[in-house]
């Protein structure tokens, strides 16, 4: 089974030699081109290790996925338009720079979406943020949507679309849904998301090949549950209730 030689490389400063460097399970690369997947750096890969370790506890889960999130969200702000922007700077040049175009908001896909919305605010001051209930059923993995609230203008904002956890994808796919069933265009929607299984990847490739996924890492696969596994278990209980 190929899914079963997880890809490992050496981490650490990209000046060091690779006999010094510890070899760690880097994330699956995918061939789909609407995908990012972020750089595999050191930072990351540790950052990943503790929140996939069970035995970390809910505070530190808590501290290493937030940083892992303002990556995920500082990544996706770059698929996000600009525009020429010239400024002068106190010394009387001008600077040849870009500011961004249109608006946005975000979309959490709650709950564990949630805990995506403060990163996105530390970048985004007074970012309108929008919701959506989608809870996967246990038995069935089925998804079933129960509420969604979102800004009454949608249709003319690019979307940051957050969920951490991709593993069927059908969650993921009913938001989408939801958002184009309100006139968002999928090409004006960036979904983030913490860890992708390669088949969640591939459903949303195939359905909606335009729409843009972020991810920190695609994972081997997924077990009997449709949990991701590796993963790190459910992301909602572990940052809310463990
Ligand atoms: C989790 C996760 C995703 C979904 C992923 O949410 O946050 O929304 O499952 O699974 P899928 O890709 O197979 O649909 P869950 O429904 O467990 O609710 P929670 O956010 O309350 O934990
Ligand atoms: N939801 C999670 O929180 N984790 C998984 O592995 C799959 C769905």
């Amino acid at each position: 089974n190929e899914l079963d030689r997880a890809p490992s490389q050496g981490v650490g400063p990209v000046y060091m030699s690779s006999t010094d460097k510890p070899t760690a399970t880097v994330s699956t690369q995918v061939s789909h081109q609407n995908i990012t997947i972020l750089p595999q750096t050191p930072q990351l890969i540790a950052l990943l290790t503790m929140i996939r370790d069970k035995n970390t506890n809910r505070a530190d889960f808590i501290f290493h996925s937030n940083r892992i999130i303002r990556l995920l969200v500082e990544e996706g702000l770059n698929h996000l338009p600009v525009r020429e922007h010239i400024v002068t700077t106190p010394v009387g040049k001008t600077y040849n720079g870009v500011r961004f175009e249109g608006k946005i908001c975000g979309v959490s896909i709650m709950r564990a979406g949630e805990a995506m919305e403060q990163a996105l605010r530390e970048c985004c001051r007074s970012v309108r943020i929008g919701k959506i209930l989608i809870q996967r059923d246990e038995e069935t993995s089925q998804p079933r949507l129960f509420y969604d609230k979102l800004p009454e203008d949608i249709a003319d904002r690019w979307v940051l679309l957050l969920d951490p956890m991709l593993a069927t994808g059908g969650s993921a796919l009913m938001a989408v849904d939801v958002l184009r069933s309100k006139g968002v265009p999928e090409e004006r929607i960036c979904f983030l998301n913490l860890i992708a299984s390669p088949e969640g990847a591939a459903n949303f490739a195939k359905k909606f090949p335009k729409l843009r996924v972020v991810t920190a890492f695609v994972d081997k696969g997924l077990d009997e549950k449709n949990y991701i596994v590796p993963g790190l278990g459910d992301f909602g209980d572990r940052f809310y209730t463990l």
